[in-house]
């Protein structure tokens, strides 16, 4: 179906769902050689919930029923649906086809997965934006779900630590109302940069194998100071080229929305953006890094506390494995 193409296209409904399960610093330092203390003076991290069976598309699910429920909206209403997830349920059939059976969406609307690790979201908010864009989609699920806790390494005391389970989810409509909701958006990404972190068996390179897995190649493997060193470079680079591109200063900023990966990545870019801690939203000592779920948890809950109003432009910027990174502005219709 072909509707008018829209004037702009909001948020209208944000969701969130995490696991009721925590683990916290000091139940993994049993397990390996750390403490509470390291851990949150490195990371900012205290606790992270943990799915006990719940896959990508059972938390996907529940994090877009709150979405579609906040916007008003049923899922009948929905014509589009993103699943951004580095932890598919299976790497075939896409989670999103899997949620959209869940949901009783209909089947005659386009429904995949994103790739693009932490930035999913923000990708994800692109390619539904330039869909909805040419008229052909009223309403989009960008929903990111992410069931990390199985992909750590239990005995890796670097990387054990860094992350949780959760899901987020936006419903996007198109508005009439000219110049608000996603106002802009800038992606990139440096294929040169991929060992940087990564899972090198289970895919057709490494296909899996009784050896692999006796090896740990399926579990995540990063080099920390080197994402610590580019995330912080970029993520600034790329919060100011899409102040740049909207024409829009960094001090007219109400709420900065970072990808929630290390408390001292978040502050350093928020300094250097020059954009007070007041403004900043941080709930990693929670979550951890629920990778491209990150930024929608955050947003939902933001939403929920009262700190976004009308008028207000709201900064969300991401960087992951890839390397991606991009940065989306808001004006909160
Ligand atoms: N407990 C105690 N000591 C530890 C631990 C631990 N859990 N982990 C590492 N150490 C030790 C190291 O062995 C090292 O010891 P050494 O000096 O004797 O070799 C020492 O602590 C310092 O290690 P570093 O790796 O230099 O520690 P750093 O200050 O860089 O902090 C961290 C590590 C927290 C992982 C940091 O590099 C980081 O956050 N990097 C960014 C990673 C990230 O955000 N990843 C998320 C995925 S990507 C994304 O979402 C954008």
């Amino acid at each position: 179906m072909e509707f008018a193409k829209p004037n702009s296209i909001i948020i209208k409904g944000m969701g969130y769902y995490v696991p009721e399960k925590v683990v916290t610093n000091d139940d993994i330092a049993q397990i390996v050689d750390t403490s509470d203390a390291w851990i949150y003076e490195r990371s900012g991290i205290r606790r992270r919930h943990v799915s006990e069976g719940e896959s990508a598309s059972d938390m996907a699910v529940k994090s877009a029923r709150a979405a579609l429920e906040e916007a008003n909206l049923s899922a009948s209403d929905i014509d589009l649906v993103i699943v951004t997830t580095v932890t598919p349920d299976m790497m075939f059939p896409s989670t999103a086809c899997l949620v959209q059976a869940k949901l009783g969406i209909r089947n005659n609307i386009p429904c995949f997965d994103l790739e693009a690790a932490c930035t999913g979201f923000v990708y994800g908010m692109e390619v539904a934006t330039s869909m909805m864009q040419s008229g052909k989609y009223k309403n989009a699920l960008v929903i990111s779900s992410e069931r990390l806790y199985p992909i750590l390494n239990p005995t890796d005391r670097s990387t054990c630590f860094l992350f949780g389970d959760g899901s987020g989810a936006a419903v996007l409509s198109c508005s009439d109302e000219p110049g608000v909701g996603i106002i802009g958006n800038v992606l990139g990404a440096d294929g040169a940069a991929t060992a940087v972190l990564k899972i090198p068996a289970g895919g057709s390179l490494m296909p899996t194998t009784e050896q692999t897995v006796k090896d740990g190649l399926h579990y995540l493997q990063m080099d920390g100071r080197e994402i610590f060193k580019n995330a912080v470079r970029i993520m600034q680079e790329k919060a100011l080229d899409v102040l740049d591109l909207c024409g829009v200063k960094a001090e007219d900023i109400s709420l900065l929305i970072p990808h929630q990966a290390n408390i001292r990545i978040i502050e350093t870019v928020a300094k250097r953006l020059k954009i007070p801690s007041q403004k900043v939203y941080v709930n990693i000592e929670e979550y951890g890094n629920t990778s491209s779920a990150s930024i929608p948890i955050a947003l939902s809950q933001a939403l929920k506390s009262g700190r976004i109003h009308s008028g207000d432009y709201v900064l969300l910027v991401a960087f992951g494995a890839g390397l991606t990174w991009g940065a989306t502005l808001i004006k909160w219709q």
